[in-house]
């Protein structure tokens, strides 16, 4: 074999048996045993020693297109949704190419060093010239060899209400752009809102590819259109295709009108994706007090059997001057904004930057068995919560069967069990 990882403990969502250390065997850029004991041997070998080795984390929603362009032209000042979109319409017309490239490639980088090794990045296509589609296909290819990047075509001005917006969405499917976007909130009227939902899932269901929306972003509780997503999902047959994107307006939604949405969105198989570290501070920012916490009904989707993943969304641009690419960081925002503090919910949390991201995807060979790609990350916790509490230094990353990145331990200072090391008490005590 190529790589075994010796005493791995695994997630317990997608461990054979859970709370056993197990062997993992690579070959080939592919998993190719999962056992307690593998009696074989291989050129390389990494002892985990009962350290947590989790499929990479999965990023759902991100703006490759606008990632580390902060102060690009100037910062948002009122932190408003709006003024980040206004600000972003004044940086388009001095986008290059070649600076769009550059940008991505470094903050795939960043994603690597964190064991972030799939991203669903929307990208604008309001501009005729399609610059950004040009640059994340061409950062695509070239990430390809270690990085799962799919991309969803965003008219981010609205595809009704931009002039040109479908036909240029159209041609960015046709440059491999791979996902229908859209978001009917930021229509002129609600008709319209829904008119670009029916529009955008006939010509997802006609091409035969996956919808993501941005959905409902918004504090207005009669911000519905997920309901119409969920309704023509279901009319068109995309069960299981479709996603709904920060869904934010259910927080202020009529109770009974939810206890109805949700039965049909676990029927038509539409996922959700909450953005928690741009919800918390986007929404409710009109609000004075009592002032709404601005992220969807998290725990109240998964219980009703709904896919929920949590997505960075945005990482030093125009609308969030911080981020940098940890989903950790990501789980334990939604984790406390979602009030999920029990250990199933913290589970889940994890699950939500892992496993439920890749069905989103449909990342078909994501996981720890034989016959899934070799991607895993050596983590410096023993569990899914020590993870998303400690934001555990990723010890090792591995992508199709190579290590990528390597980065020191930490934990020995910050559990329970390990004492503080002699270093830092010397540091402490000058
Ligand atoms: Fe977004």
């Amino acid at each position: 074999m190529d790589l075994i990882i010796r005493r791995a403990m695994l997630p317990p969502s997608v461990a054979p048996q859970p709370g056993q250390p197990l062997d993992i065997g690579i070959e080939a850029g592919r998993i190719v045993a999962v056992e307690p004991h593998l009696a074989a041997a291989a050129r390389e070998e990494i002892d985990a020693a009962g350290s947590l080795v989790t499929p990479p984390f999965v990023d759902p929603h991100f703006h490759m297109d606008a990632t580390l362009s902060y102060g690009l032209p100037r910062v948002n000042a009122s932190g408003t949704l709006l003024e980040g979109i206004a600000l972003w319409g004044e940086l388009k017309p001095q986008l290059t190419q070649d600076a769009l490239i550059e940008r991505a490639m470094q903050y795939c980088d960043w994603a690597v060093a964190r064991g972030l090794l799939a991203i669903r990045s929307h990208v604008d296509v309001c501009d005729p010239r399609l610059l950004a589609v040009e640059a994340l296909v061409e950062v695509k290819r070239r990430v390809a060899p270690y990085l799962d990047l799919q991309l969803v075509a965003f008219p981010q001005d609205g595809v009704l209400r931009s002039p040109g917006a479908f036909e240029n969405l159209k041609r960015s499917i046709a440059m491999g752009v791979d996902v229908v976007g859209g978001i009917p909130h930021f229509e002129r009227t609600m008709a319209d809102g829904a008119q670009s939902v029916r529009m955008l899932c006939e010509y997802a269901a006609e091409q035969g590819l996956r919808v993501d929306m941005h959905c409902d972003e918004s504090d207005d509780p009669m911000s519905r259109h997920i309901e119409t997503l969920a309704a023509e999902t279901q009319r068109l047959g995309l069960h299981g295709r479709v996603t709904g994107s920060h869904l934010t307006s259910m927080h202020s939604m009529d109770n009974y009108y939810v206890s109805k949405l949700l039965p049909l969105m676990r029927e038509s198989g539409v996922a959700a994706i909450a953005n928690p570290l741009i919800n918390i501070t986007l929404q409710g920012r009109s609000d004075t007090y009592p002032k709404r916490r601005g992220m969807t009904r998290v725990p109240e989707m998964m219980a009703a059997g709904i896919n929920v993943a949590f997505g960075h969304d945005c990482a030093m641009d125009p609308w969030y001057s911080l981020g940098s690419g940890d989903m950790l960081e990501v789980a334990h925002m939604g984790l406390h904004v979602a009030q999920m503090t029990g250990v199933e919910g913290m589970h889940a949390c994890f699950d939500a930057v892992t496993v439920n991201g890749a069905r989103i995807l449909g990342l078909e060979d994501y996981g720890v068995a034989p016959g899934c790609a070799a991607n895993l990350v050596l983590l410096d916790a023993r569990n899914p919560v020590e993870a998303i509490r400690l934001r555990a230094a990723r010890l090792v990353v591995i992508s199709r069967g190579k290590v990528v990145s390597r980065a020191p331990a930490a934990r020995a200072a910050l559990s329970l069990e390990g004492r503080p090391a002699e270093v830092d008490f010397k540091l402490h005590r000058g």
